[in-house]
């Protein structure tokens, strides 16, 4: 039976060699099953799961709330066109501005998506409010705003940039955590600082104290907008539901998505009303944001997930058990592990050599964990995990490095 399994795994993975398009360099399995922590493959393997579908599955594998939610509206309305109003759009709207700096958002289908919507928004008050020349956004290097083209141009990584040139104008790109280099690069055409409050992609890169505090006094001194990029970082990976909570600053745009629909495909682009006023009928659209499936699934993941705090918390205290146990790795493997970082259960460890192996190595002993920029290895869990599940993860870090030094 394992035999036909394992045949029945090669076979999809030839298909999907032969029929999809080659954009991803995938390790060879195939999930087809998952639970909480736990996926499993199609030959029946076990996984605990440490990338999440990159920081999507907040509340774990198919949570009987969000499975439940998915399932009614599936029976009782699956799309319709946003020309109507949209009960669970509205439920989840609701949720979002009660909790957020925000007092309106515009629903779309990724995070790269909401970043173009943002952008969008920008330049249109810009226009508006702050001169009509006024269209330049500073972003950092080493960003990632996403695939689309005004996305891949706010991103701060050339190497995602190559082939797809000329870029949408516009962009300008200074160190991260450098506050002199935004002041000296703003004219009279800029309109916003846009950022990640972590910088996920290249590595995992922390901000340092004050930073966004700055930032934001260098974009108020100077009526710029301060667009935050928390597709990552939003809906609780940070311990907060929210990033910039921990900087006692807020954006006056902020891009969502990945765990925000607990699985299902939505992407959100909250603003300040004064902000917000310059979209109006006919600025922007997406004829499946805020679709009544993907809201569906986003209310119940908003509402499993501030129900108590009790996830919020679990995220903060597991963050700082997993970080504890990480860095005493450190200390035992001072010539593989070269630093440790992140917050709450967004984490990264950057060794001295390259990544991939390892990840093979974790993958072959039944635990998924990601590598991002070749050598960092990053472990974005579902929030819900346990100290048990963390120990064994770091017991197997222990074992695989022992046997390369
Ligand atoms: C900070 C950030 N912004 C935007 C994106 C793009 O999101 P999506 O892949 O949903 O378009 C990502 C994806 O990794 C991200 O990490």
């Amino acid at each position: 039976m394992l035999y036909f399994y394992i045949m029945d795994m090669k076979r999809l993975i030839e298909e999907s060699k032969k029929y999809l398009m080659n954009t991803y360099n995938r390790y060879p399995i195939v999930l087809r099953k998952g639970r909480g922590m736990k996926v499993w493959g199609s030959d029946g393997k076990e996984y605990l799961d440490f990338v999440a579908g990159i920081a999507v599955n907040c509340l774990g594998h198919c949570h009987p709330k969000v499975a439940v939610a998915l399932q009614k509206q599936a029976q009782r309305l699956l799309h319709v066109s946003n020309l109507y109003y949209i009960e669970p759009q509205i439920k989840l709207a609701k949720l979002m501005i009660e909790r957020s700096f925000a007092d309106r958002v515009f629903f779309c289908n990724s995070g790269a998506e909401a970043n173009e919507a943002a952008i969008k928004l920008a330049r249109k008050y810009a226009k508006e409010h702050i001169g009509h020349n006024r269209y330049e956004i500073i972003t950092a290097q080493g960003s990632f705003h996403g695939r689309t083209l005004a996305a891949l141009s706010a991103t701060g990584q050339e190497k995602f940039h190559k082939g797809f040139e000329p870029l949408v104008p516009g962009f300008k790109h200074v160190p991260f955590n450098d506050i002199t280099a935004i002041k000296k690069t703003i004219t009279k055409h800029t309109c916003a600082v846009m950022l990640e409050p972590i910088q996920g992609e290249i590595g995992v890169r922390m901000p340092v104290k004050n930073y966004f505090k700055e930032v934001r006094h260098v974009c108020d001194e100077h009526g710029l907008l301060l667009i935050l990029d928390e597709v990552q970082t939003g809906i609780g990976r940070t311990g907060k539901l929210f990033a910039y909570e921990h900087f006692g600053i807020k954006p006056d745009i902020m891009s969502l998505a990945k765990a925000l629909g607990g699985g299902a495909a939505i992407g959100a682009m909250l603003a300040k009303d004064s902000v917000a006023a310059s979209f109006q009928p006919g600025s922007h659209a997406a004829t499946f944001g805020g679709n009544p499936l993907a809201c569906a699934a986003a209310v119940a993941t908003m509402e499993t997930l501030l129900e108590d705090n009790f996830i919020l918390d679990n995220c903060s205290r597991m963050g700082k058990y997993f970080m504890k146990n990480l860095e005493r790795l450190k200390k035992e493997f001072p010539s593989v592990i070269a630093d440790i970082r992140g917050l709450g259960l967004m984490l990264g460890m950057e060794l001295t050599k390259a990544g991939n192996p390892i990840v093979s190595k974790c993958i072959d002993r039944g635990v998924l964990i990601n590598c991002v920029s070749g050598n960092v290895l990053r472990f974005m869990p579902p929030l819900i995990v346990t100290e048990k599940e963390i120990d064994y993860l770091i017991d197997m870090l222990e074992d695989i490095f022992g046997r390369l030094s």
